[in-house]
């Protein structure tokens, strides 16, 4: 097995490089196996693309675009990503993705997909939706749904037939076989970091040795947190975008080997 490398291509931090944007969402760049597997797309394809060219990374390289759940600050990019291309790519994801959502709080807004899957199949998009765990190419796997053995995530409300809470049943995580070990990339983290950790662990029978990404832990109680320090059984934590800065303080300080991200961080596993 070759090396595998992560790159932040979308953050709410700019980073520390002259030209790279931020913005509000996530998008990473995962280099293993022979493949190029893009993760998210971030809110703004502006913001996308112009991080993938200040990174050298060019829209018809990837192989497969990956989407952890359908919330527009992780999908707003994929039309502009696709209208880059000059070919079709697969993009696995969950197929509640497209499901119309809105936020009550503070104001009333739709926060789901901003576009129709089938304008986005015109533009080339090859939509794999699955909702069990599978391995779509070598030593990349879709987690499928997250089982919830303890406290999610979870924010919003699905349109359908008025309004109900959004469990967000899509929130996916990409599994990354490292040989001895895996590592995980989260979107949102809406199941909860410890179940995704849990059901990685479980899926592949190999622990955790990293975790890449968002875990939904702005405005956090102080006892959830605590759990995370507990019962997060992962070596190392990367961390940033819905994370929130408080909570990312607390986990860097009560835990080892937690870092921030930021636009062009690359971590190699
Ligand atoms: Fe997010
Ligand atoms: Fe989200």
């Amino acid at each position: 097995m070759g090396r595998v490398k992560v790159t932040v291509l979308y953050e709410n931090h700019s980073g520390f490089r002259k030209g790279l944007l931020g913005g509000h969402g996530f998008s990473a760049l995962v280099e293993g196996w022979g493949k190029r597997v893009l993760v998210d797309t971030g809110m703004d394809g502006r913001v996308l693309l112009n991080n993938m060219a200040e990174l050298d990374v060019e829209p018809d390289s990837i192989d497969y675009v990956f989407i952890t759940h359908g919330h527009y600050d992780h999908t707003g990019g994929l039309k502009a990503f696709l209208k880059a291309r000059s070919r079709p790519v697969k993009v696995v994801a969950h197929p509640g993705i497209f499901a119309r959502r809105l936020a009550l709080k503070p104001r009333k807004r739709e926060i789901g997909i901003p576009f129709e899957k089938e304008e986005l199949e015109e533009l080339g998009a090859h939509f794999v939706l699955r909702r069990e765990p599978f391995e779509f190419t070598g030593g990349f796997m879709s987690s499928g749904e997250v089982e919830r053995e303890t406290w999610d995530r979870a924010v919003g409300y699905l349109v359908k037939e008025g309004l109900r809470p959004d469990p967000v049943k899509d929130d996916i995580a990409l599994i990354i076989d490292l040989g001895e070990s895996v590592a995980v990339i989260t979107g949102c983290g809406h199941s909860g970091v410890i179940n995704i950790a849990n059901h990685a662990r479980k899926l592949l029978g190999k622990p955790v040795r990293v975790l890449i990404g968002g875990l939904h832990l702005i405005g956090a109680k102080p006892e959830t947190l605590e759990d995370v320090v507990k019962n997060l059984d992962v070596g190392l934590l990367f961390t940033g975008h819905c994370t929130g800065l408080e909570s990312f303080a607390y986990l860097r300080c009560r835990m080892n080997h937690v870092e921030p991200l930021h636009v062009g961080k690359s971590i190699e596993l």
